[in-house]
């Protein structure tokens, strides 16, 4: 029975469901995988991840759909991501198989919390692994634990699918052949400062610039950025430091293969951004949310889809790819991972 729950009303904020999943890596292997009723970790006052932030994560979500499964949407992305998070942050790779085992478990196991179809929530995964093991030197840790963990959300930016104020932020993510294609921990660690300085300015998010030149669109600091042109072409970054969004990828896949628009990933200058019509910002937690007005540094860029309704382009593509998520239009082959209750 799911349960009652004030689902139009949740915020995006933590909540200790029944169960999550864990497996520790101990003497050179991962343990079996277990669930547990345990909200609390007890690790070494010396862990790898509080002294030197040894940790990645994940973040992806499941659905009920209009027919009543629940489902994930393509997890096996986010396991692919996990893994290469792991390599380059020497953590034991947490394989897509332990990804998956966990996700099916942990779902299962909190079925009643996943939203209702149609209620405007859903219930948000995170998967992580961390460095449990005491290191005073700087090296990777020799023991881990990877959890997985679960609650039900609402919007991550505030206002749901009205159009935010974003800013072009003075500080930079992510350096060339750094860590800004993972999903490291230390990314948003150093991410906090410029947010919450946005924030009180009243900013919901920063857009940051590529740390080299500082005159190419990067990404936010917790989702992708897309693009619309005069003439409808969708366009979205490319550049080697911003994580490959599973939802920009998904969006760029919808675009040209199912509404047939034109589709361009490429270098996009700070400087052309007032030639676009459209902008929004587009991952797990944002979903796509519509930008109305980009601030660089004092000087608003307006995009004329305004502050009171997304843009027609970002509205198709918000409906096209909730309507996959929740069943409403046909998946393509293999996008929906179905969980089924026992
Ligand atoms: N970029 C950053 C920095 C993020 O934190 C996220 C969120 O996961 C994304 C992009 C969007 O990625 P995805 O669509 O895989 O959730
Ligand atoms: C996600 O979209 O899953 C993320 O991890 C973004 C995070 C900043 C909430």
């Amino acid at each position: 029975m799911t349960k009652n729950i004030d689902w139009g009303n949740l915020g995006f904020g933590y909540t200790d469901l029944p169960y999550r999943a864990v497996c520790e890596y101990k003497n050179g292997k991962w343990g079996e995988m277990q669930l547990s009723e345990d909200p609390y970790v007890r690790i070494s006052e010396c862990a790898g991840v509080l002294q030197y932030s040894q940790s990645c994560f994940e973040g992806l979500k499941a659905y009920t759909t209009q027919d009543g499964r629940i489902v994930t949407f393509r997890p096996d992305l986010n396991a692919e991501r996990m893994y290469n998070s792991c390599k380059r942050l020497e953590i034991p790779a947490v394989t897509p198989e332990m990804f998956m085992e966990a996700l099916d478990r942990v779902v299962k196991a909190n079925i009643e919390y996943v939203p209702p179809f149609g209620s405007g929530a859903t219930l948000y995964v995170r998967p992580y692994v961390f460095g449990s093991g005491a290191v005073i030197g700087v090296a990777p840790a020799d023991e881990y634990i990877f959890r997985m963990i679960c609650m039900p959300v609402g919007p991550y930016y505030k206002g749901g699918a009205k159009p935010i104020k974003v800013k072009i932020s003075d500080f930079d993510r992510a350096a060339p052949r750094g860590t800004g294609d993972i999903k490291a921990g230390l990314n948003y660690a150093m991410s906090l400062y410029a947010s919450v300085h946005a924030h009180a300015e009243g900013y919901a998010e920063n857009i940051y610039l590529d740390p080299a030149t500082r005159t190419k669109i990067e990404e936010a600091g917790g989702a992708n950025v897309i693009f619309v042109t005069k003439d409808g072409t969708v366009v979205t970054p490319k550049s080697d430091s911003i994580l490959p969004s599973v939802t920009r990828r998904s969006i760029m896949y919808v675009a040209e293969h199912i509404l047939g628009m034109k589709t361009e990933q490429r270098e996009v200058t700070l400087a052309e951004v007032p030639d676009f019509v459209e902008c929004g910002l587009c991952g797990t937690a944002a979903v796509i949310s519509p930008v109305g007005i980009i601030d660089n540094h004092g000087e608003d860029i307006v995009f004329p889809s305004g502050m009171e309704h997304p843009g027609p382009v970002i509205q198709k593509l918000y409906d096209t790819l909730t309507g996959i998520q929740s069943g409403r239009i046909e998946a393509p082959e293999g996008w929906l991972h179905e969980i089924k209750a026992d």
